[in-house]
């Protein structure tokens, strides 16, 4: 390159641990002289971040990469990371081959050497192939046992932010692609999270949510903290006022966690336990490693704590050979729950895993009617929840300022979304903490005025 600055454009797909990798993504490239552009046209490097969980998913990424395609005439480099990338591999490089750069989540670590690779090969009229050296590819470090820790993280919100404190998953349910595309577990040392979490209170942080695809197999590489000790750990960083972790598996979750939110205030009041299905057959063909009763034990441990805990779940219907009975006993532990928010997904074969070999008998007009009804169950659901919170009191974090409607917007310690008013004279600033009454409650959200 001339002496100018080279610039990236990043989009990113998925999940909070892609959200976030990305933002050590953008740190590392702003390391090595980078600057990050807000459009493809102004960029020299295409970045996608990319997300494999259901098909949907895997298609949008070649779609944009179709999309651009004609840019590479004028010189534009194109990469493709997560998932997508290290499930695929070098297959991408046949499907777009206007892609120079390949690399899953567990060789992030390499991005500035694959960088100076695509960067000094040159940039003749040959037809590109694979292995030619105007490529590169991060794709064989599943088996590491290193975590991508950067100091230049750039995190895009300064009043919370994530730390990841494991990566990877060794659970291998028969659905999910995970255990592929981001490799086996491996931790961070608790003194490496604890010193992130200092960082971050003294950059002004106050929130903060711990991050993994399993956060409860969290095992301390120096043995010093359980998953349990260390969110109570982080929850007494000063300055931090709130802490939330995800995602949960039941079979790892351990009554100390309760225990933790109960015994220390800055944790929020609020647990993500992804259930998948209701019935006990089906949890075990997904090879879930519980059952709905071991699941329901859990439930009740959250229950039974002294605070009242938030508790929300991912659901898959259509699972290969899931009954009708089998269905309504996913509804029926909706009812037995009482979540307070579902995300509920149409089951989708994905490469690689064991459940591809099942016979996919479900067909998708079915799998449709399956969620329709789960998620109209749900939301008569979440609206009695929500009325029980008119005429309490919530502490939120102001988010942000709906000024069509004159509203403030802010998230309960429960991570409801709660839209308020507040008197003209007052404006609360972004980030900052106030008190609400509650008024009015939807499915999705709750309504007040702001306690002065
Ligand atoms: N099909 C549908 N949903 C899936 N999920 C994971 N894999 C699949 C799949 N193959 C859902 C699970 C998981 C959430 C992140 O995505 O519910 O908890
Ligand atoms: Fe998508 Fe799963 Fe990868 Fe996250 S870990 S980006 S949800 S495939």
């Amino acid at each position: 390159m001339s002496g100018e600055q080279k610039t990236f454009y990043l989009e990113t797909f998925g999940c909070q641990m892609n959200a976030h990798d990305s933002e050590k993504v953008i740190g590392t490239l702003v390391q090595e002289g980078y600057r990050q552009v807000e459009t493809v046209a102004e960029a020299d490097l295409i970045l996608y971040n990319t997300c494999s969980i259901r098909d949907k998913a895997e298609q949008k990424v070649f779609h944009r990469l179709a999309d651009f395609k004609k840019l590479q005439a004028e010189g534009k480099k194109f990469g493709v990371l997560g998932c997508v990338a290290q499930q695929e591999g070098e297959k991408i490089f046949e499907r777009a081959p206007h892609v120079s750069l390949v690399c899953g989540s567990a060789s992030y670590r390499k991005l500035p050497q694959l960088l100076t690779q695509i960067e000094s090969a040159e940039t003749g009229s040959r037809k590109p192939e694979a292995g030619n050296p105007m490529r590169a590819t991060g794709l064989d470090d599943r088996e590491t046992d290193e975590c991508f820790e950067t100091e230049f993280t750039a995190r895009t919100n300064p009043h919370r932010g994530y730390i990841t404190i494991i990566e990877g998953c060794d659970k291998f349910c028969a659905y999910c692609v995970v255990p592929y595309t981001r490799g086996k577990e491996r931790s961070r040392t608790s003194a490496s999270v604890l010193a992130e979490a200092r960082q971050m209170a003294d950059l002004g942080y106050s929130e903060i949510q711990l991050l993994g695809q399993n956060v409860n197999s969290y095992r301390d590489p120096a043995g010093k903290k359980s998953f349990a000790e260390l969110l109570a750990a982080v929850g007494e960083v000063p300055g931090i006022r709130r802490v939330r972790f995800t995602t949960s598996h039941p079979r790892d979750f351990g009554r100390d966690i309760i225990h933790a939110i109960d015994a220390v205030p800055a944790l929020c009041d609020h647990v993500h336990l992804p259930v998948q299905s209701g019935s006990t057959r089906v949890l075990d063909a997904m090879q879930r490693l519980y059952t709905r009763d071991e699941y329901l034990e859990r439930i009740s441990w959250m229950k039974a704590a002294k605070r009242d805990i938030a508790i929300t779940t991912d659901v898959i219907v259509g699972f290969p050979g899931e009954t009708e009975a089998e269905f309504a006993a996913t509804l029926s532990l909706l009812d037995d729950v009482g979540y307070d928010g579902v995300f509920s997904f149409k089951y989708s074969p994905r490469p690689n895993t064991p459940s591809l070999a099942l016979d996919d008998a479900i067909p998708d007009a079915e799998k449709a009617r399956r969620l329709d009804v789960l998620m109209a169950r749900q939301r008569e659901i979440q609206i009695a929840r929500n009325k029980r919170y008119i005429g309490q009191r919530h502490e939120v974090m102001v988010e942000g300022k709906n000024t069509a409607r004159n509203q403030w917007i802010g998230r309960t310690s429960q991570h409801k979304t709660l839209n308020f008013s507040a008197p003209d004279e007052i404006n609360p600033r972004i980030g900052s903490y106030v008190n609400v009454k509650i008024i009015g409650s939807f499915p999705n959200s709750l309504l007040g005025q702001m306690v002065v």
